[in-house]
């Protein structure tokens, strides 16, 4: 391709012709468009969301909590964009999406394995999920890398260790790659940490910044959902699960569940 960007300081930084090269559309759909588009920008965010989470995964580790809000802080813009675009997506018509889902094949974004990085780096981590993409051998290599990495939640809980407070071994030295269970212990450390607001005036802080993010995070599921059953009902999904109903499911999940727990005894 002929680099256009030559002479140009904007396109040379943001390589807009390489992005704009990218909209490769299947059909002659307006709507194709708009989805294709949006998908290409949710990618593009879900790995802003990853970075942004291990760099704040980071400053935890080095007991900056100043550091690591200020991080959360604009993590949360980009889920509220992410959860924006779902606005532009669900101005389809089902007869518009009719017009190229068949081009989609068995595509589905829950083959994105950008989502599966976000995801993991949070704290939900799934095996399975980075063993789906086991064909290819970089992408698996890597999304291992992060399923084996602290999660942002596994590095609050060893900061809350380190400050003291009585999380269980179990949650500080564990083979990171398995999923996180639930703590009664943390629930009773987050409930001194709430109740004793005077102690633990930046551990409040960082609790609420962390609910702000599971908050954020569990509207852009819904926001999913709702776009999905107005869309297509309750049709199966293109990658093969049952559709609405599998992602109702997967909506329940929380992320950081000590945090949910503990609103039950405030
Ligand atoms: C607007 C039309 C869309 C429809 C009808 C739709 C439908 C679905 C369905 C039914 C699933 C379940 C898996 C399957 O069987 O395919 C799914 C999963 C998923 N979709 Fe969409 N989707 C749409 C757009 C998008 C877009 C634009 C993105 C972002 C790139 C996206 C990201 C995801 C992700 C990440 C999952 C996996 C969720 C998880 O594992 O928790 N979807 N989608």
């Amino acid at each position: 391709m002929e680099d256009e960007s030559k002479g140009n300081p904007f396109v040379e930084y943001v390589r807009s012709d390489v992005l704009f090269s990218l909209q490769q559309f299947r059909t002659g759909s307006g709507a194709e468009r708009s989805f294709l588009i949006m998908s290409q920008i949710m990618e593009l965010l879900f790995k802003l969301a990853y970075d942004e989470s291990v760099r704040a995964r980071e400053l935890l580790d080095t007991d900056d909590i100043a550091g690591a809000l200020w991080n959360l802080r604009r993590l949360r813009h980009v889920y509220a964009m992410l959860s924006g675009a779902w606005d532009v997506l669900s101005a389809m018509s089902p007869a518009e999406y009719g017009e190229f889902r068949e081009q989609l094949g068995e595509g589905s974004g829950f083959q994105s394995y950008m989502y599966r990085h976000m995801e993991f780096s949070l704290g939900n981590k799934n095996p399975a999920m980075a063993g789906m993409h086991g064909g290819d051998e970089r992408t698996y290599r890597e999304l291992r890398r992060t399923l084996a990495e602290p999660s942002l939640y596994d590095a609050v809980l060893r900061l809350l260790r380190r400050r003291g407070l009585p999380v269980p071994d179990a949650c500080v030295e564990r083979d990171w790659s398995e999923p996180y269970e639930e703590q009664d212990a943390v629930v009773e450390i987050w409930r001194t940490v709430y109740s004793e607001r005077d102690n633990y005036g930046d551990l409040h802080r960082l609790a609420e910044a962390l609910v702000d993010l599971a908050h954020d995070f569990a509207r852009w599921r819904s926001l999913h959902l709702l776009t999905v059953e107005r869309l297509i009902g309750a049709k199966t999904g293109t990658g093969g699960t049952s559709g609405a109903s599998w992602l109702r499911r997967v909506s329940e999940h929380r992320f950081f569940p000590e945090l949910w727990s503990v609103r039950s005894t405030l």
